[in-house]
């Protein structure tokens, strides 16, 4: 687990966490750019790739470059602060201007993961509490404090995600889906967090990751995370789940979030709901675990969640092979809502919340 002495931003403005050996950081700020693990290389190629502009910034979190809700928290955030530095030597006002359309731009590239209009939000708030000379190094900062505190929320998360483990001699096999890990977030990961801190501690025997189709990021991203650290993971086809539970193999279910609405329902990547309906059938706990940015008290229930839909092709494709005929029509839901009914439980980094118990959490700063 990553110290927080090594991720002490004080220094310098341009210090932002930084990649070491055993740690992934999906974005980091670097000498005014953003570098981000390019996901959608992932695991043919590593590569980073330099944003400079808020409008790339926008693209590439459309295009899944940088994807999970909170890891688009934070690069959204420094989005904001590449649309600044292009208009540093304008008027005062023109600056304020260029941070609203910066901001209506970030909000409009993904409409599910609630992470990111909080965090867009909290750089407009910080913004707005500044005079002009200090706007750049305020903004910066208040991005990299966004960045800092995620992972530590993440390694609370994960410390708390013990607690749930069932009691056994053995040790676990937990079940997760897409990919909730260190690339979602900005290091260490919420799902893959508990994963990790189970591992960690001895609980873990072994972890089934769900390939998670369309977009396969169980099998491209989970799998190379637990690869990196030589934590024991088993591959599955998403309709493989039900039958490994039936088979005893698995003990546990622990999912990310990308937003949950105030009665605990959770919209998470799409199949996570009927992995839910097969974990109660199985008797298997289901656990959600998500920093409160991923809470929206403003959303009642998991009806008023917005659900991405994505291009055809990614369902119309398997990398770059077609597997249907191309004319056939699709329907790409890339989240669903799994109600709150099915959860036994939300891992955060202030505790574990039952659903109905979830008013009782302070929302995120
Ligand atoms: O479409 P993605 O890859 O951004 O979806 C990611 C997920 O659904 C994750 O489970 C969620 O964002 C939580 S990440 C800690």
């Amino acid at each position: 687990m990553p110290q927080k002495s090594q991720l002490d931003m004080g220094a310098s403005l341009d210090m932002a966490p930084t990649p070491h050996a055993g740690n992934i950081f999906p974005v980091t700020w670097v000498a005014g750019r953003v570098r981000l693990i390019d996901q959608t290389r992932l695991p043919a190629v590593y590569e980073t790739v330099e944003i400079g502009t808020v409008a790339d910034m926008a693209r590439a979190i459309k295009t899944m470059i940088v994807r999970g809700a909170p890891a688009i928290g934070v690069a959204a955030a420094y989005g904001m602060v590449l649309a600044l530095q292009d208009c540093l030597t304008a008027p005062i006002q023109t600056q304020y201007k260029a941070l609203e359309e910066a901001a209506d731009l970030l909000k409009a590239s993904r409409p599910t993961a609630v992470n990111l209009f909080w965090a867009v939000d909290q750089m407009l708030v910080a913004a707005g509490r500044v005079g002009d000379a200090s706007l750049h190094d305020h903004l910066l900062h208040t991005a990299h404090e966004i960045a800092h505190a995620d992972l530590e929320t993440c390694q609370a998360i994960g410390a708390h995600g013990l607690s749930v483990l069932p009691e056994s001699p053995q040790q676990l096999r937990l079940l997760t889906h897409c990919n909730a890990g260190a690339l979602a977030t900005a290091g260490y990961g919420t799902a893959l967090g508990v994963v990790r801190a189970a591992w960690a501690a001895g609980r873990l025997a072994r972890v089934y990751a769900d390939e998670t189709r369309p977009r396969l990021q169980g099998a491209k991203l989970t799998t190379w995370e637990c690869v990196q650290e030589s934590i024991p993971v088993t591959l599955i086809t998403d309709n493989m789940a039900a039958h490994c539970m039936a088979q005893g193999l698995i003990d546990l279910v622990v999912v990310g979030a990308d937003r949950i609405a105030a009665n605990g329902d959770t919209a998470n990547k799409i199949g996570t709901y009927g992995l839910a309906l097969v974990a109660q059938a199985h008797g298997i706990p289901f656990y959600v675990a998500a920093p409160r940015s991923t809470l929206d008290f403003t959303t009642p229930t998991g009806a008023g969640i917005p659900i991405e839909e994505r291009d055809a092709n990614e369902v119309l494709h398997i990398g770059p092979t077609p597997i249907a005929p191309p004319s056939v029509e699709v329907y790409n839901p890339a989240f669903d809502v799994t109600p709150a009914g099915l959860i036994t439980g939300i891992i955060t980094e202030c505790g574990v919340y039952a659903p109905s118990h979830l008013s009782t959490l302070k929302p995120s700063p």
